[in-house]
């Protein structure tokens, strides 16, 4: 397992962290008889192997760094892409609202880079199971190397599909839907959810979080919220604490909902209509709603 966060001290294999001056910092596995080369000079890696985590080490030039275990937020700002990528800023809020944790299945689409993919497999565990779907093999093949490098592929099943053409899968705990369009693709989610699962999305703009709105409340679709999470850090200097001079100050706007079943019982009419779910309306268009 190359990122090993139970351990006390760096062994081979391990994923690593050097964190040097101003905060510049290396992610890399430990090899015996490996070398990293840093802009600061160059570390044995048999010098790092054994070390407490934690631990100050010096290059060849005698500059300064800690040895530490990457965290799952260092790993996935880091992570290698080639899309737009999901951050921890957002993967934190999504993950405890869909409830995600060990032995489920999550199913999520598209794959993009991975970064989503790696927060899943991290969360659901050795026993749990995470089914992402992509259309572009280049992606995918992207996303894949990103999991083997944290020892988490063994966890993720990649399918190379357009998720027009529907999901092998059904009853899945959670599904995580991050495309421009999801709209188009709720009906096909839905047949992949349990009922009662749950679903999240994340688009950049409000007009795609309305449309979305449309399809959810078309496709039975419940207990929807809609969110943005805004993030701002402090400079931690007690004597004049105050935020940072740069924010990000958006990365997109998340769309949560449950997979209902509702039935034809006239009692039910005051709930459906406080979750403005709409009977019989599979076939409404956006314009009739
Ligand atoms: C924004 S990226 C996803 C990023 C990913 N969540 C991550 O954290 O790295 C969107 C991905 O969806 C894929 N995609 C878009 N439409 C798709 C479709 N109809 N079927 C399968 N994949 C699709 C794109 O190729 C792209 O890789």
């Amino acid at each position: 397992m190359p990122w090993n966060l139970s351990s006390t001290h760096a062994q081979p294999g391990d994923l690593a962290q050097l964190v040097g001056l101003r905060h510049k910092h290396y992610i890399f596995p430990l090899v015996p008889g490996g070398l990293m080369h840093t802009h600061r000079g160059v570390l044995n890696h048999d010098d790092l192997i054994g070390l407490a985590w934690g631990s100050q080490v010096f290059s060849h030039q005698g500059s300064p760094f800690f040895l530490l275990q990457p965290s799952l937020a260092d790993i996935l700002t880091e992570l290698k892409r080639s899309t737009q990528i999901m951050y921890p800023k957002d993967i934190g809020f999504i993950l405890t609202t869909l409830s995600i944790g060990p032995g489920q299945t999550v199913m999520e689409a598209g794959t993009g880079s991975g970064s989503m993919t790696v927060a899943l497999a991290f969360a659901v565990g050795p026993q749990g199971r995470v089914v992402t779907y992509e259309k572009r093999p280049e992606f995918q093949q992207l996303a894949q190397k990103n999991l083997s490098r944290l020892g988490l592929e063994g966890r993720v099943a990649f399918k190379l599909r357009d998720i027009a053409e529907g999901f092998d899968e059904t009853d899945a705990d959670a599904f995580f839907l991050d495309v421009a369009n999801p709209w188009d693709y709720i009906a096909q989610v839905r047949r992949a959810l349990k009922p009662g699962g749950f679903f999240c999305n994340l688009v950049p703009t409000f007009n795609q979080v309305e449309t979305l709105l449309y399809a959810l409340r078309r496709t039975h679709f419940a207990f929807i919220e809609v969110c943005e999470i805004m993030l701002r850090y402090y400079k931690p200097e007690p004597t004049r604490l105050r935020p940072t001079d740069r924010m990000v100050a958006h990365t997109g706007f998340l769309t949560f909902a449950r997979r209902i079943e509702p039935g034809e019982d006239a009692r039910a009419r005051e709930l459906m209509e406080e979750q403005d779910v709409y009977e019989n309306s599979q076939n409404e268009t956006k314009e009739t709603l």
